[in-house]
C-alpha cells in the first residue's frame, strides 16, 4: 500500500478532532489527497472545487472515515462565487483552524474575468486573497493559513503597474507571475497578522513537481498527456508527496511558529529576491483590495509605530 500523506509528513499520530479545515481545490489532485488525510486525522473538512461529482465523491470518502464534511462549489473566476464560499464556510462552522489556499492551475486561456482581471491572476491570486479577507475574522486563534505556491515563481517579476492584465502574460508566464504573487501574499499576510497580534500564521509551500495530479489537463493537446507520463520519471513527486508538503506546513509541530515563510521539501526555503520584496508585497496587497473594490484587509495594523517591520 502507498504511504499516506500524513505518514510522509510525520503527522499521522496527530489528533485533529475538533478542528475544521477549508481546502480550496480539494476535488482533485494534491488538495483532494490533503483533504482525505485531514479527514483521517479527525478534522471536519470543507471541500471546494468546481466539479460537483468530484466534490460529492470526496465528501463520501470523508464520511466513510467518520468525518463531518461538506462540498461547496465556487468558480474562482467569479468573485461573487468566492464570497458565497466564504459565507457557506461561516454558516457551516463556528471557526476555521486551517485555511488551505490550494486551488489553482496553469491555464492557456487568455481573458479578463471578474472585475476585468486576467484569468490566471484572478483564479490563482485574487480569489484566495478575497476568500482570506472574508474569513480573517473567522480564523480561530492558532489557525494556520497555507497557500500553495510553486517553484515556478522563479524567473518572474511582479508587474505592479499592470496587475489587472497580468502584464500581458499568458500560459506559463502568467502562471509563474501568479505563483510569485502567492508567496508575496502569504508573506504579507503573515506580517500583518503578527502586527495585529493575532496568533494565526501564514506560509506558502511548493508541493513538488506532481505530474500525477490533474494539473496538466489545461495544457494544450499532447502536452497534457506528456505531463502525466512524467509521473514515471524518477525525482518527480506523487500526489501523496505533494499533499504531505501541505500537511507539514499546516499541521506539524515543527512549523507551529513559522509565519511569512516559504517551504519546499518540508524545509523552509529562500524564494527569489522578487518574492522577498516587502514593498512589492505591500503594494500587491493594497492594489488587490482596490481591484476587488474592498477595504484593505488588516490595513489598520500598519498605522501602528513599528508594525510590519519585523
Ligand atoms: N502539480 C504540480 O506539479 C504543481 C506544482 C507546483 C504547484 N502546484 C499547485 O498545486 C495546486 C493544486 O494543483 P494540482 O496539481 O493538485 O492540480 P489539479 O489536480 O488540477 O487540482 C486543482 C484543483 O483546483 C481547482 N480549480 C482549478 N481551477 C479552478 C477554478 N477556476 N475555480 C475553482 N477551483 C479551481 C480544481 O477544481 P475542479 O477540478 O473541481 O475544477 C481542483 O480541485 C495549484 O495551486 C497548483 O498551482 C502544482
Amino acid at each position: 500500500m502507498a504511504t499516506s500523506p500524513e505518514a510522509l509528513a510525520s503527522v499521522s499520530t496527530l489528533d485533529c478532532s475538533g478542528k475544521t479545515a477549508l481546502i480550496t481545490g480539494s476535488t482533485n489532485g494534491i488538495g483532494r489527497a490533503a483533504a482525505l488525510a485531514l479527514g483521517r486525522l479527525g478534522a471536519d473538512v470543507i471541500v471546494h472545487g468546481r466539479d460537483p461529482d468530484a466534490g460529492a465523491a470526496v465528501v463520501a470518502s470523508l464520511s466513510e472515515v467518520g468525518t463531518d464534511a461538506t462540498f461547496v462549489a465556487a468558480d474562482f473566476t467569479d468573485p461573487d462565487a468566492v464570497r458565497r464560499l466564504a459565507e457557506a464556510t461561516r454558516s457551516w462552522t463556528d471557526g476555521l483552524d486551517l485555511l488551505l489556499n490550494n486551488a489553482g492551475g496553469l491555464f492557456q486561456e487568455k481573458r479578463l474575468v471578474g472585475p476585468g482581471v486576467e484569468l490566471t491572476f484572478h483564479v490563482n491570486h485574487l480569489a484566495p486573497y478575497l476568500l482570506t479577507a472574508h474569513l480573517l475574522d473567522h480564523l480561530r486563534e492558532g489557525a494556520r493559513v497555507v497557500t500553495t505556491a510553486s517553484e515556478a515563481h522563479r524567473g518572474a517579476t511582479l508587474s505592479l503597474d499592470r496587475l489587472r492584465d497580468g502584464g500581458g502574460r499568458a500560459g506559463m508566464a502568467a502562471y509563474s507571475h501568479s505563483k510569485l504573487a502567492n508567496i508575496l501574499f502569504a508573506n504579507e499576510l503573515g506580517r500583518r497578522l503578527h502586527a495585529a497580534e493575532r496568533t494565526v500564521t501564514s506560509n506558502s509551500v511548493h508541493p513538488g513537481f506532481v505530474p500525477g495530479s490533474q494539473f496538466g489537463r489545461f495544457l494544450p493537446g499532447p502536452l497534457a498527456g506528456l505531463f502525466r507520463l512524467l509521473g514515471v520519471v524518477p525525482g518527480t513527486s506523487s500526489v501523496a508527496d505533494g499533499a504531505a508538503e501541505l500537511l507539514y506546513v499546516a499541521l506539524s509541530p515543527d512549523t507551529e511558529n513559522a509565519t511569512g515563510q516559504y517551504f519546499t521539501g518540508q524545509q523552509p526555503a529562500a524564494p527569489t529576491e522578487a518574492a522577498r520584496d516587502r514593498e512589492a508585497a505591500t503594494r500587491l496587497w493594497t492594489q488587490s483590495a482596490a481591484m476587488l473594490g474592498i477595504d484593505e484587509p488588516l490595513a489598520h495594523v500598519l498605522a501602528k509605530p513599528g508594525a510590519a517591520s519585523d
